[in-house]
């Protein structure tokens, strides 16, 4: 709620102003080049300096990196124009050295799997279970890779067992579905902490946004590629997920609540043959462990397969048939079909699977147009 928000008594304002300046005058010659070398290198910009130029430091980005951070129990945080553009930018700054193998652990979002699949970044992966990645590191390892819960099917997976088994190598964990309301993950040992901040951070479906929640170290490292590469978040979008943060343990709670109650009702329905949703399905007893509860997000499996699926998703009338999730309206979609498309093999999501982001609306409205909606298929 205060994070980011320290100096606005001192400046005699009570929300945070918003600079949109693209860049900044500079006090002279050698300030702005000592500046400029400060923030190109990764490092904070120096007290009292010009910031010099939007893609190197935004101070309006930085209040909602400075909430995130204390949410998310790091150092720091930096943000990006998307989810994707952060998780590309993890990936550099870990292969940054000239190592360049990955181990990742599937599944995982569909445009996750894809990048390292097709080694676009120059990377090589190596997929392994949770019990395999102590065995598939090697020296060259630069980073290991998971989610959880893992977007679409809400597998769960321990994160201290995983940063044990990575041991020096650094852990990231994609901790978008969480939110940091529910699941902090640099707390059970990983390094660095990812969301897509279009999600539940932003959750009005109006920001396109990710972030990375990590040491000072890997702060730096990440700036230093934020900048030259030209991916910083824009201002208007920092300043709308800063507000949003004031909101997201509300919305987290309430929309958690609605999704245990649909999850419930799904489960008995005869048309569904599977629900996937940590509160029904947690083998290892991570939910109230690592994770203080389910989650909005939650998968189904229709009988009849993928005609079937698609014709659920098409019959819907008040939740929007719309990929993305964690906002604050219902949002049904065929992960096969769209946000997974691209995944390969035994790894794409079951042909049968919908995936159901739960909003804000009431439970109750959203039961009965699943129930129509399945009735029609
Ligand atoms: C778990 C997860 N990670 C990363 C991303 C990518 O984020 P963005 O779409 O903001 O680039 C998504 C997007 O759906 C996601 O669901």
């Amino acid at each position: 709620m205060h994070a980011g928000r320290e100096d606005l008594t001192g400046l005699g304002v009570h929300v945070p102003p918003i600079d949109l300046s693209t860049t900044n005058p500079l006090p002279s010659v050698d300030g702005g080049g000592d500046a400029y070398e400060a923030l190109a290198t990764g490092n904070p910009l120096p007290a009292g300096a010009s910031a010099v130029y939007q893609r190197l430091w935004n101070p309006t980005v930085a209040r909602f990196e400075t909430a995130l951070a204390e949410l998310e129990g790091t150092a720091e945080a930096v943000a990006y124009a998307s989810g994707m553009a952060a998780l590309t930018a993890a990936v550099l700054a870990a292969t940054r050295d000239g190592k360049r193998h990955l181990v990742a652990v599937r599944p995982l979002y569909g445009g996750t799997d894809h990048i390292l699949a097709t080694g676009l970044l120059g990377t090589e992966v190596t997929w392994a279970r949770p019990d395999q990645v102590a065995a598939a590191i090697r020296p060259d390892t630069a980073l290991v890779i998971a989610e959880t819960p893992a977007n679409p099917t809400l597998d769960l997976l321990d994160i201290a067992a995983l940063a044990e088994a990575a041991g020096d190598v650094p852990l990231l964990i994609d901790n978008t579905v969480a939110t940091p309301i529910l699941q902090q993950p640099a707390r059970h040992g990983a390094r660095l902490v990812l969301h897509s901040a279009t999600k539940s951070i932003g959750g009005h479906g109006d920001v396109l946004a990710g972030v990375v929640a990590c040491d000072t170290e890997w702060a730096a490292r990440l700036r230093q590629v934020r900048a030259v590469t030209g991916a910083i978040l824009h201002p208007l979008g920092g300043y709308l997920l800063h507000r949003g943060l004031q909101t997201l343990p509300l919305r987290v709670r309430t929309q958690q609540a609605g999704a245990e109650k649909l999850a419930a009702w799904l489960s008995e329905h005869p048309a569904v043959t599977r629900v996937h949703h940590p509160g029904l399905d947690d083998p290892a007893g991570l939910v109230g462990r690592q994770m203080s509860g389910p989650g909005s997000l939650l998968a189904f499996e229709v009988r009849g397969g993928a005609p079937a699926a698609a014709a659920v998703a098409g019959a819907c009338q008040l939740i929007t048939h719309a990929v993305s999730l964690g906002g604050v309206d219902t949002l049904i979609q065929h992960p096969a079909s769209l946000t997974h498309r691209p995944v390969e093999g035994d790894a794409k999501p079951a042909a049968a699977l919908l995936r159901l982001s739960v909003g804000l609306e009431d439970p109750e409205d959203l039961r009965e147009d699943l129930a129509r909606a399945l009735a029609a298929h």
